[in-house]
């Protein structure tokens, strides 16, 4: 059985790509500080609770057993929270992968999937986004996964340590086979923020922008379901472990919806009507963010399968609403 080492693999994305690897048959064992993940998100996976900030609990974690490969979750996520305190973005995002980089050279484990971002690219200057736009990030989130790509790319040269850089765009909904969802706090993403607000678990839904050059004055993003995220790390793998180059891939679908129209759909779903205020746009949100999904789906032979709007937000309102 091929034994893997995951890092955040009790969070969001990390958990439902934990199920698609368990599924495959893959040996796995989560490393996670529980401080955002969950427990129970883990499954039948092995759990070894531990901070990367710690280098010797990594590396102690790493070399319990051979791994094929490393898939690198952990992570801080919020870019408002990034701006305000830059040096925990530093810490958490940047350090934290030097130690786990610094661990695997220690051990036979020479290929790893990191977990990007579209922020990595700032404001786009073509649409859709291509992974060959210039990487010109906005905030110390995505300079900090930027920073980590190209750190990436002197391993592989240096070291022989072959990685890819997964680059999500909206990640979004939850398994359709129920138990695993996105719960963050303070929750930050749209399509939660609605379902919270249609639950009365929030007061309303804040529009943030009604001002942008886009049909409706509203920001569009392409959301990518989380399973198909989890399914594109399962074929990373096995792309890297059988031999194939490296690189950046976007994740995402070419499709984009604004917030009103994910508002209105979302409305459909629920069967109710969502309370909402408009407020002014975040410091640092783009107008449109699209990805060209064709790279992922010719060197990955991916096809994402859930990733129409109302499969995410059905499933992400069976999460919320505590049907999921
Ligand atoms: N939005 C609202 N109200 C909310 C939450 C969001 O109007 O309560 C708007 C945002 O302003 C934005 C859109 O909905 O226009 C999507 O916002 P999200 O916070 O859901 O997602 P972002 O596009 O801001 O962020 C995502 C990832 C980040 C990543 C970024 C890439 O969550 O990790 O894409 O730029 F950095």
């Amino acid at each position: 059985m091929t034994s893997v080492f995951v890092t955040g693999g009790a969070g969001y994305v990390g958990s439902h790509t934990v199920r698609a690897l368990r599924r495959r048959g893959y040996d796995v064992t989560v490393f996670d500080n529980l401080s955002s993940g969950r427990r129970t998100f883990v499954g039948d996976a092995r759990l070894i609770v531990g901070d990367l900030r710690d280098r010797d609990a990594v590396r102690t974690a790493l070399a319990v057993r051979p791994h094929a490969a490393v898939l690198h979750f952990a992570s801080l996520i919020q870019v408002g929270e990034s701006y305000a305190d830059p040096r925990k973005y530093y810490e958490h995002n940047l350090a934290t992968s030097l130690n786990l980089l610094g661990a695997m050279l220690e051990t036979e484990a020479r290929a790893l999937i990191f977990s990007s971002t579209a922020a990595v690219y700032g404001v786009p200057e073509t649409i859709p986004i291509g992974e060959d736009h210039p990487l010109r990030p906005v905030n110390p989130y995505g300079r900090a996964k930027a920073m980590v790509e190209t750190v990436l790319e002197d391993y592989g040269r240096a070291y022989g340590l072959r990685s890819m850089s997964l680059r999500y765009f909206n990640a979004s909904g939850a398994d359709p086979e129920g138990g695993l969802g996105e719960c963050h706090d303070p929750e930050t993403h749209l399509i939660p923020n609605i379902f919270l607000a249609a639950l009365g678990r929030r007061p309303e839904l804040e529009i943030f922008g009604t001002d942008f050059p886009t049909p409706d004055g509203t920001a569009v993003r392409d959301y990518i379901h989380v399973s198909d995220l989890a399914e594109a790390h399962v074929l990373s793998l096995e792309h890297l472990l059988a031999g194939g180059a490296g690189g950046a891939v976007n994740l995402g679908t070419h499709r984009g919806y604004s917030v009103r129209e994910v508002l209105a759909r979302a409305e459909r779903i629920a069967g109710r009507r969502v309370p909402r205020v408009e407020r002014p746009r975040r410091l640092g949100d783009v107008p449109v963010l699209l990805a060209s999904a064709e790279k992922a789906e010719r060197l990955l032979a991916w096809t994402p399968r859930f990733s129409d709007l109302d499969a995410i937000l059905g499933t992400a309102w069976a999460w919320h609403s505590g049907r999921g």
